[in-house]
């Protein structure tokens, strides 16, 4: 029987940080992963250039039913903390768009980095190895029987990530082992994940696929003293099954099956206003009018979705058209009829429910000894490298404390 202080299940993000922070402790850990590719997730994000942190990364930019459990974590581990790691490996980087730090080469040099991180603590690494069960021991501590020999260990932790892209590895682990333990649960939702509509409802789009432009997008209330609701202002990409882009990812995470989504697709302007301000002097065409801040396909089609002539003039047209028209524009309401799923989410949100964690440690308070980091808790980043801050941030967390 191998003996350790803590086996970390899980070799992702937040399972390597929390290894090589614990090993380099003093603590011996064995590190475990069902996969034969290490850190796959790692190795595709960021378009291969790994979006490893936001340098703006604060609570605020995290969706949990407990909003305030993650700020411990975050605040003792920040985006900051995680640059001078970089820094120290000497791996070039840069800022992309609104704090994003990406690799200026390739997101294996953050792989390399974790490794080299590990092998300074001297991390033991089982991989692949498949978990089969894991009990609690009658003398404390835990047993793990696994396909490559059975393992005792003081703690363990959990860090087997959400169900996002299982052809790379994601399973429900973190899931049954909480509910092994009779830990409580928030539902898994795909998140940051492209939106789907009603086939007829979306065949008048089906031709715009391909446009991209910045859009306003909000779903949800923003009313009460915890306010569900989310506002991104970012760029939308229309698609032939419904939106995505960035804008649409941010907002999946807020967005509520059965609920809808509210989109400005010209932000800088009011339209209805501006329509009828101008019809004494514009003597354009609709479609014409439109197309100064529209694409041209996107207006013409939108015209037509809401049927208007496209050689209607301005000047001919009612004030209460126009105001049509503008909140067509300026609000468009639609409602999706869900998403692409798990296969194209980049992100599980729900997960472990935080009020069975502590939030200095991660550590369950009803299990001692057991701890969940990462993915699998209800702790969910926006798009823009905040889940890979959670990440590194809930690693250390759990890996100080183990
Ligand atoms: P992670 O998924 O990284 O690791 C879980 C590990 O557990 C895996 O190695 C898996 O093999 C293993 N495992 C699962 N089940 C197991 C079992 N039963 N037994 C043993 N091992 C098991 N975020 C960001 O901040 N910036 C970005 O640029 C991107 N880009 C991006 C692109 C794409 C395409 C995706 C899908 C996701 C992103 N993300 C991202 C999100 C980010 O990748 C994700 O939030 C973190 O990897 C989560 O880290 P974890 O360590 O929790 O899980």
């Amino acid at each position: 029987m191998a003996k350790f202080d803590v086996a970390v299940i899980g070799a992702g993000a937040a399972g390597m940080m929390c290894a090589a922070t614990a090993a380099q402790r003093g603590k011996r850990v064995v590190l475990i992963d069902h996969a034969t590719k290490l850190a796959e997730k790692i190795r595709i994000s960021g378009g291969g250039r790994c979006n490893f942190t936001n340098i703006n990364a604060g609570p605020a930019n995290f969706l949990s039913e407990n909003p305030h459990f993650c700020k411990s974590a975050l605040s003792r581990y920040t985006a900051a903390d995680f640059v001078a790691l970089v820094k120290r490996h000497r791996i070039g980087y840069h800022e992309k768009h609104r704090g994003q730090l990406f690799c200026d080469d390739s997101a294996e040099q953050i792989i390399d980095m974790l490794k080299d991180e590990c092998a300074a603590g001297d991390v033991h690494w089982r991989m692949p190895c498949k978990v089969s069960s894991l009990a609690q021991a009658d003398e404390g501590g835990f047993l793990l029987q696994t396909d490559t020999g059975d393992i005792e260990a003081d703690s363990v932790v959990i860090a087997t990530g959400g169900l996002s892209i299982a052809k790379i590895g994601a399973t429900d682990f973190g899931y049954r082992i909480a509910e092994q333990f009779e830990l409580r649960m928030v539902e898994p939702r795909p998140a940051l994940v492209p939106l789907t509509f009603d086939p007829q409802q979306w065949a008048p789009f089906v031709e715009m696929s391909g446009i991209a432009l910045e859009v306003d997008v909000e779903t949800g209330s923003f009313k009460g003293r915890n306010p569900t609701g989310g506002r991104f202002r970012e760029d939308l990409l229309f698609t032939h099954r419904g939106l995505s882009g960035p804008a649409i990812l941010q907002i999946s995470s807020y967005w509520t099956p059965g609920t809808p989504i509210v989109i400005n697709l010209i932000p800088e302007l009011d339209l209805a206003a501006t329509l009828i301000e101008g019809k004494g002097t514009i003597k354009k065409q609709l479609g014409n009018v439109l197309s100064q801040w529209l694409p041209a396909r996107l207006a013409e089609g939108l015209l037509l979705a809401h049927g208007f002539a496209l050689d209607a003039r301005l000047a001919d047209l009612p004030d209460a058209q126009l105001r049509k028209l503008g909140a067509a524009i300026n609000q468009w309401t639609i409602t999706p009829n869900g998403s692409e799923g798990y296969k194209k989410a980049e992100v599980t949100r729900g997960g472990v429910d935080t009020r069975e964690l502590s939030q200095q440690s991660m550590m369950a308070n009803k299990v001692p000894g057991l701890y969940f980091i990462g993915e699998a808790v209800d702790v969910t980043g926006w798009l823009g490298g905040y889940n890979f801050q959670w990440a590194w941030a809930s690693g250390v967390a759990a890996g100080q404390a183990v």
